[in-house]
């Protein structure tokens, strides 16, 4: 995890570091630090705690410079605490390194370097790269830069500044996200693209292995053996305000409103009246696709869940059996893979370590790959056969509303395309389908319309300590998704059930006051989950039901009940999710907790 800038220009560094950082605390937030070099030396602040304590130290201490790095920390290795703060240093205090990724060699590094009289001050991994390059250097940093990343294993996004080169900054990257900025006359690195949009729109993302070396003359692009690489440069449309609030309290409530336009943004060129579902990225041959004998989806967190839909409706509409699994289990056992499986990864990010892992893993067993992202550039997209990009735009609250609703919109799309291919369903068939889906962005904002009553619902619910989701069918794949929402923004205890298996446990736990929340969009199963709601009314359960339109009897039985517009049931995910994520929101509002950064989480998890 972590997040890393770099600065090299005319400006005072700090500020612009910071800045940087505030844009990647949602890669993590438990502490974060800034190395600065000022008239040849190297000056180090770093602070426990959120970047606000960082920023407060700096005002008592200002740090003047206009060359520096800069890191957030989500602890991997070592508590947070000030000493295993980035930025890490060498004894003599000459070099300083920020790195996001784990080194897994370390410690047997650490007990080379130990034996030859090097001492450590915090328990990180990353401490051994300022040693090492230390260790190495003999008049020129590059060099004693590459000669450290010969010796390392593991994952890594590096940023390196030294008062022995004072006008330098080097940075590397291997399998931790790591982008350039081109300003006028000051040069950026980051983790991630907002950290440089106030000053600039024009990228290069790095690839694995490639070496940056900036001062204030340029950027030179180099691979480890120093030969010069070529790389156009990536021009960033979006605005630097996408990424930011944008009038709301929190980005998540932000985000969750901004579902129409990406739902809107994620079909636009793809999926238009009369024509075949068009997917530019996408190379896989007609013939392959009507080859493909199996499908797995392999996701982690909440993109998991949208895979969960993705095989309802793959299945429905294409016929290919799919198998759906959370990357960090299928990554360790022998999944059976052949040239005619097709592997689906999902992942906003396209960073996550586990996901990632089963990616190379399905690829060295011969399975072509189709990725669905929301960042373009991101390993993930590299290394995948094919891409679908989610139109999302940078999510930053933690918890994932809008990105979710652009990957099941992704599912839709790669279900209808291979429908198509495979000569599933008739153009006619498919027709009314696409104007379903088409349909959806004007439906979710008539579902957004109901947020006060979902927000006058969490009033009623926030104190409780447990809660239940209970859907069927597609329900319950919205369950799982709205359950794991409610735990990770407010802590509060939920469990999401299949309808079905209510009655073999957790019926137990349900008493007086009990919340549940009941899904029934599903036309064809609604009358089953209306005996649900009965059975756990009977019980004393406070019932909140979410149902279609014109289901009226749900109001005999629930307590509340919010209702979604009327849609095929098939498409039901995407408005269903809608209250829930509200839900999630105000219940998480209510309580007082940090909505957009929750404990313990991390946006992207780059790190088994
Ligand atoms: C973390 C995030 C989740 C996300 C999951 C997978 O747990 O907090 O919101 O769903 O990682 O991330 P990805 O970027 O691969 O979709």
């Amino acid at each position: 995890m972590c997040g890393i800038v770099g600065y090299v220009g005319k400006r005072q560094a700090a500020p612009v570091l910071v800045e940087g950082l505030s844009k990647l605390e949602y890669r993590g937030y438990d502490s974060a630090g800034v190395a600065i070099i000022n008239d040849g030396n190297l000056n180090v602040t770093k602070c426990k705690g959120r970047l606000k304590n960082l920023e407060n130290e700096l005002n008592r201490n200002p740090v003047a410079g206009s060359i520096g790095i800069g890191h957030t920390r989500w602890a991997t290795h070592g508590q947070p605490s000030n000493f295993n703060s980035h930025p890490h240093c060498n004894e003599k205090g000459t070099i300083s390194v920020v790195h996001n990724g784990i080194i897994e060699n370390y410690i047997e590094l650490r007990e080379w370097l130990t034996g030859k009289g090097h001492k450590f001050l915090s328990e990180t991994d990353t401490e051994v790269i300022p040693h090492l390059i230390d260790y190495f250097y003999e008049g020129d940093l590059l060099d004693a830069v590459i000669k450290t990343i010969k010796k390392i294993e593991g994952s890594y996004a590096i940023g390196v500044v030294s008062s022995l080169e004072p006008d330098k900054l080097i940075a590397v990257r291997k399998d931790s996200p790591l982008i350039v900025g081109l300003g006028k006359d000051e040069y950026f690195i980051a983790s991630d693209i907002p950290a440089v949009l106030n000053y600039t729109r024009d990228i290069y993302l790095l690839e694995d292995n490639e070496f940056v070396v900036i001062n204030k003359e340029g950027v030179e692009l180099l691979s480890a053996n120093k030969e010069k690489i070529e790389r156009d440069i990536y021009h960033v449309t979006w605005n630097a305000d996408a990424a930011e609030k944008g009038g709301y309290e929190h980005f998540m409530l932000k985000e969750i409103h901004e579902q129409p336009k990406v739902i809107k943004d994620t079909m636009t060129s793809r999926v238009m009246p009369g024509k075949p579902i068009t997917l530019d990225d996408i190379k896989i041959t007609k013939e392959q696709i009507q080859n493909i004998d199996k499908i797995y989806i392999v996701a982690c967190g909440t993109a998991y869940h949208a895979g969960i839909v993705g095989k309802y409706v793959i299945e429905k509409l294409a016929k290919i059996p799919v198998e759906v699994e959370v990357a960090s289990e299928f990554r360790y056992r022998e999944p059976l893979i052949n040239k005619n499986t097709l592997m689906m990864v999902i992942s906003q990010s396209g960073e996550t370590a586990d996901t990632l892992a089963a990616l190379r893993e399905t690829k060295a067993l011969g399975a072509r790959v189709l990725a669905v992202t929301n960042v373009v550039g991101s390993t993930v997209s590299r290394e995948a056969d094919d891409v679908l990009y989610t139109w999302a735009g940078p999510e930053i609250a933690v918890a994932s509303t809008k990105a979710y609703e652009t990957q099941l919109v992704a599912m839709y799309i790669i279900a209808l395309f291979f429908a198509e291919n495979k000569n599933i369903l008739s153009k006619e068939q498919i027709e009314i389908l696409k104007e379903e889906i088409l349909n959806i962005p004007e439906k979710v904002n008539k579902v957004l319309e109901n947020e006060k009553s979902i927000k006058n619902f969490a009033s009623k619910v926030y104190e409780y300590k447990d809660m239940f989701f209970l859907g069927r069918g597609l329900d319950y794949a919205v369950a799982m998704e709205g359950s794991l929402k409610l735990k990770e923004t407010s802590y509060i205890h939920s469990e999401a059930y299949a309808g079905g298996e209510l009655k073999h446990g957790p019926i137990a736990l349900i008493e007086d006051g009990t919340a549940v929340v009941t899904i029934a969009t599903q036309d064809y199963l609604f009358e089953k989950m209306v005996s649900n709601i009965k059975e756990v009314k009977t019980r004393g359960a406070k019932v909140l039901a979410l149902a279609m339109e014109g289901s009226s009897n749900v109001e005999k039985t629930a307590d509340e009940v919010i209702y979604i517009p009327q849609v095929n049931s098939l498409f039901a995910p995407l408005l269903a999710v809608i209250p829930l994520q509200l839900l999630a929101y105000y219940t998480s509002v209510k309580k007082g907790c940090d909505v957009d950064k929750p404990r313990n989480l991390a946006k992207s998890v780059t790190v088994e």
